[in-house]
């Protein structure tokens, strides 16, 4: 075995142990009810408006989808995933952008999933990047069912949409874990020329993607802490303790960074931060 498959798995055994005592074990505790409770609990369409000076005119008005941290597995079906990509259809986004962790630790088939994504026929088309948890199994066969299915997979790298006059610059980035491993990710996906829009699992990549005059950085991955105090969904109580920027929108310079706090769970509770797909639209100004 390499280092790195040897890396890997020891990150997917450490993920296993949280998993059974986090993800199943608090569950078995409830006698079962947190999981009933928390799967009845339905999610969001949260509609959010973002004005930013260095926004592109004729990108203005612009409607982003934005779907992250689904986690696809014991605390999400496969048929609940695809409901809830349902509920985007009848808001018709321009380009619909998934900021990672599809699936939540063993990788299921995820095809009908990322099929239901591209029914939603978004002009501008679909995106996607790679969360720590869809890199725990087989972060390769994520990126494949994605591709099979339609959906562009950027991997530290950037691609160029053309929709009738418009056209804009999407770049992504693999999961990258602290701030410097988030900078060379960017750098790599800005040596292809400037980008507009980046999708980066992490947000600890936004302050260097603002210095790089990236205008839009969209993130997930923190979960907002699931449990947060009331009417302050960024001063959470959990999770995402070591994330200065855990939940909503948050300015450096002139750009612009949204973290939703996804529409999955990592363990089957929230409290004050209600799971949520993010529509947004993105104005000059
Ligand atoms: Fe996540």
């Amino acid at each position: 075995m390499d280092s790195s498959r040897k890396k890997r798995s020891t990150k997917f055994r450490r993920a296993q142990l949280r998993h059974f005592f986090v993800t199943r074990g608090l569950n078995r505790l409830s006698g079962g009810r947190l999981l009933d409770r928390h799967s009845a609990e339905s999610v969001l369409v949260r509609r959010i408006d973002i004005t930013m000076p260095n926004w592109p005119t004729q990108l203005d008005g612009l409607r982003i989808a934005h779907i992250s941290d689904l986690h696809v597995g014991d605390l999400m079906s496969i048929e609940r995933a695809i409901e809830i990509i349902r509920l985007i259809a009848d808001e018709q986004p321009d380009i619909v952008c998934n900021t990672g962790d599809v699936a939540d630790l063993i990788c299921p088939e995820l095809g009908p999933l990322f099929k239901a994504c591209v029914a939603l026929q978004p002009p501008m088309g679909n995106f996607l990047v790679l969360g720590n948890h869809d890199e725990l199994d087989d972060g390769e066969r994520v990126a494949e069912m994605a591709e099979a299915a339609g959906i562009r997979v950027l991997r530290n790298e950037q691609a160029s949409i053309v929709h009738g006059d418009t056209s804009m610059r999407i770049g992504g980035v693999d999961w990258s874990r602290t701030p410097a491993d988030c900078r060379k990710s960017i750098d790599q996906a800005l040596r292809e020329g400037p980008i507009d829009i980046l999708l980066s699992h992490n947000p600890k990549g936004f302050e260097h993607a603002a210095e790089r005059g990236i205008p839009l950085t969209l993130s997930g991955h923190t979960h907002g802490g699931q449990i947060a105090r009331k009417n302050k969904p960024d001063a959470n109580l959990a999770l995402a303790m070591n994330h200065r920027r855990s939940a909503g929108l948050y300015k450096h310079g002139d750009s612009r960074l949204f973290v939703t706090v996804g529409a999955g769970a990592l363990f089957p509770l929230r409290m004050n931060c209600p799971a949520e797909i993010a529509m947004l639209t993105i104005t000059r100004g």
